[in-house]
């Protein structure tokens, strides 16, 4: 009989054949569905990126972990399944948490889902380790953290997705998500001396009765001279699902490790758009920190038919913090992977709209001053992206009023609205893939990440609804590394 970690490495190679419409430089998986990103760590040279994974079909069921590596967030090297459902303490699921490296071994700790046969569901926390960074055993000690280490006053039925480091102090901490006793949302930090015995440290941030929040996912991490917590939010129970909308939210502050509180001095969303959740950040070489978030909603509909994947990462983002505002920054090689296709000055009248984009993807860049932003204005300028037969997703800016709308002609629903400010100007830079936009305003105050289906060759392009002359516009065009990955668009 195969595990269940062999029968699935045996049916991703066995069928991941049928995907032949990945996107072009958007991390998506070799078959099936995925959600979180999971375990992101520079280790052993590369980055590596493990994510929610259910290879058997595009819905999100027996979740494992999938497992890819880096260099340079293009060209990703598939590795074999790294956990699979196959315990007492995880048999539900393998569901979200992080990777730490420790004695130059690859620790993932993750949570354990069970639902019992009266229905009950109980989250537990787990150890796997690696000493290649392939091949990972459960530690025999798992859970590490369950029931008896998890104080009274919280449910252990939503008690998940530890976030692991190593603090100056030579302690672990790990930060995770819990439903209090009001049946709220809460952020818990947990400490140990060798990633295998934990104790309660302390209540990080809580959520206040009458928001009617969970969270799920929390990030940790010291930057800039700040300290930065994120977390996904969701309705805490399915009553206020029309009231509270996912997504994911931050603070800048500072955490006392005395007391274990977090003091925040300014909040914010991350991400605007509707297809943005469960982001994960980690430390490149450098010391940058990288944020890569799933690139899709538990709410957005179905599938195109024939898609046998389902779910994309977003690109990589380098976060900085400024005053006490959080900035995220693409992060992704240029020269090599991105070709100049239009640069310098444009000219725009009605029915003169220049292509940006033919091949399907790549990356857009408009820069205007102060004084071009405030004679922009009303909607008069559009980017046309994903254009094919008069549809298309319409980015309308009116630079004068601050305000930038994304319509969707190829899903229902309202526009996503940005109010930017132009103050130094406006920069935007768009992302365009197969099945994505991301759109990133003023060096990463904003950001805004959709995905849709728009059929087959498509055209991107800017259009303007009364004679505009745009001092900077460039746009490149993904040039596809050599090997196997020039897929048609
Ligand atoms: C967030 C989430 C996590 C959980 C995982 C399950 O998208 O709900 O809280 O660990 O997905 O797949």
């Amino acid at each position: 009989m195969l595990s269940r970690l062999e029968a699935a490495n045996r049916y991703i190679r066995e069928n991941k054949h049928r995907v032949t419409n990945r996107p072009h430089y958007h991390f998506a998986a070799e078959i099936g569905w995925i959600n979180d990103p999971n375990g992101f760590i520079h280790y052993n040279g590369e980055y590596h990126l493990f994510y929610q994974y259910n290879p058997y079909s595009t819905v999100w069921r027996d979740i494992h972990w999938g497992h890819a590596a880096t260099k340079d967030f293009i060209r990703w090297d598939y590795k074999p399944v790294a956990l699979a459902n196959d315990r007492w303490y995880d048999a539900n699921g393998c569901f979200s948490g992080s990777a730490v490296e420790k004695d130059g071994m690859l620790y993932l700790m993750y949570t354990g889902h069970v639902t019992g046969e009266d229905g009950r569901v109980i989250q537990r926390q787990c150890l796997a380790v690696s000493e290649d960074g392939i091949h990972f055993e459960k530690h025999p000690a798992n859970p590490v953290i369950g029931e008896r280490e998890l104080p009274d006053r919280y449910m252990p039925c939503d008690f998940r997705d530890p976030k692991v480091w190593r603090e100056a102090d030579g302690h672990y901490y790990c930060v995770l998500a819990v439903r209090n006793e009001q049946r709220r949302g809460e952020i818990v930090m947990f400490r140990s001396e060798d990633l295998v015995h934990w104790r309660f440290h302390s209540s990080v941030y809580r959520t206040e009765e009458a928001q009617n929040l969970l969270l799920e996912c929390p990030d940790f991490f010291h930057l800039d001279g700040k300290d930065v917590l994120i977390f996904s939010v969701m309705p805490c129970d399915p009553e206020y699902a029309d009231q509270v909308e996912n997504h994911v939210a931050y603070a800048v502050g500072r955490l006392d490790f005395g007391t274990g509180r977090f003091e925040p001095e300014a909040r914010g969303v991350l991400d605007r758009g509707p297809s943005f959740y469960a982001p994960q950040t980690t430390a490149g070489p450098g010391g940058e920190r990288l944020l890569i978030g799933w690139m899709q909603s538990w709410r957005q509909g179905g599938l195109p038919d024939g898609f046998e994947f389902n779910g994309m990462m977003t690109i990589p983002r380098r976060l900085r913090v400024e005053g006490a505002k959080l900035l995220q920054q693409p992060f992704l090689p240029n020269g090599e992977y991105f070709a100049p296709v239009h640069s310098g000055e444009a000219e725009l009248a009605p029915g003169r709209a220049p292509v940006l984009l033919t091949s399907g993807s790549g990356r857009i860049l408009l820069e205007l001053d102060r004084a071009e932003a405030e004679e922009l204005k009303g909607n008069v300028l559009e980017f046309r992206l994903q254009e094919k037969d008069g549809r298309a997703i319409r980015v309308e800016v009116d630079a004068a009023a601050g305000q930038i709308a994304v319509r969707n002609d190829y899903e229902d629903g309202e526009p996503g609205r940005l109010d930017v400010s132009t103050d130094g100007g406006l920069a935007l830079e768009l992302f365009v893939d197969l099945y994505s936009l991301e759109l990133f305003v003023n060096g990463g105050e904003q950001v805004f990440s959709l995905t849709s289906y728009a059929p087959k060759g498509f055209v991107s392009k800017v259009s303007a609804a009364r004679p505009v002359r745009l001092r900077r516009l460039e746009s490149f065009a993904f040039r596809p590394p050599g090997r196997d990955t020039s897929r048609p668009s």
